[in-house]
């Protein structure tokens, strides 16, 4: 049996976010297909972000229908600005199957909703507690480490299959979606990384981590920039930056036409250019001319 936070504990936590907990819009939503696509968007895209471009793509794609039957040139525009792209059309082809393989309604059980495209543990469980009150644990990074410094005292990670088991034991039954939003909302503005707010707590009492004096200290070293540490390339030099700014490019063609996209861009050579290009219709983003595989389009098919 793995540990799990108690029942006062798991009392102090939802009190805690009945009075604190962020609102956010589309946790207004009881639409397990509105709660898909926020849970997708928020996978990897900072809420605030979220929140803006999830109820424009809803509006744009009120159902699972309206979402399977566009095209990927139209759901990559509605994706604008949220970034890794290739979660749209995964989005879109979770609708085709939904549509197709589920009655057009989604899930609600973990291992049918992990068969859908880009739906991985984390969001299968997330829709399956948020939209379905199902009493399952999901686990993204500030749920585990909340659990993770509650139930070891450490930030040193467990294994996952022991999170997993631990993240499960201690959902609320009762309010297994509240139960989600609140430890996301407490590992986002309370249990912090590099400085956490023990005193605000909720469950700083039953907590092995608020409880251990020496964590202070650990956490504030932690804080302070290391000078060991190696620094990262600029964003604006990464692949990834290149080819949203090329996917960028491509949407502003509203009407799809073919559009000429050569290097350089920022501090991207020709030759990067293109084989960014290429890569993105290898990944089914983006369409090339046959003729000529410098005029680019998002992808129709
Ligand atoms: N991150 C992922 N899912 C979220 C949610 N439902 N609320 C806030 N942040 C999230």
């Amino acid at each position: 049996m793995p540990r799990s936070l108690t029942a006062d504990a798991r009392v102090a936590v939802l009190a805690w976010y009945d009075d604190h907990g962020r609102s956010l819009a589309f946790r207004a939503s009881r639409d397990p297909y509105a709660i898909l696509v926020s849970e997708v968007m928020a996978q990897q895209t900072q809420v605030g972000r979220v929140v803006e471009a999830w109820s424009r793509f809803i509006a744009r794609f009120p159902t699972v229908d309206a979402l399977a039957a566009a095209t990927p040139a139209d759901v990559l525009r509605a994706w604008q600005g949220m970034g890794y792209d290739r979660r749209a059309l995964n989005l879109r082809r979770a609708a085709q199957a939904i549509r197709d393989d589920h009655d057009g309604r989604v899930p609600d059980d973990v291992e049918a909703l992990e068969r859908l495209s880009g739906v991985g543990p984390y969001t299968a469980r997330a829709v399956a507690a948020i939209a379905f009150g199902r009493p399952v644990g999901a686990v993204d990074t500030n749920i585990r480490r909340v659990l993770r410094r509650a139930l070891t005292g450490s930030d040193d990670p467990p294994a996952s299959a022991w999170m997993q088991a631990a993240a499960n034991a201690s959902v609320d039954r009762f309010r297994p979606a509240a139960w989600t939003h609140a430890l996301m909302d407490l590992g986002a503005t309370v249990c912090r990384p590099a400085d956490p707010a023990c005193a605000a707590c909720p469950i700083a009492t039953w907590c092995r981590f608020a409880s251990n004096p020496t964590n202070a200290r650990r956490v504030t070293r932690g804080a302070r920039p290391s000078k060991a540490r190696p620094s990262r390339p600029a964003f604006t030099a990464t692949t990834r930056w290149l080819r949203g700014r090329i996917l960028d490019r491509l949407r502003a063609a509203l009407d799809g036409s073919w559009t000429r996209v050569i290097g350089p861009v920022g501090v991207h050579d020709a030759e990067a250019v293109a084989a960014a290009l290429r890569a993105l219709a290898r990944d089914g983003l983006v369409e090339l001319d046959p003729a000529d595989p410098r005029l680019a389009r998002l992808a129709t098919t």
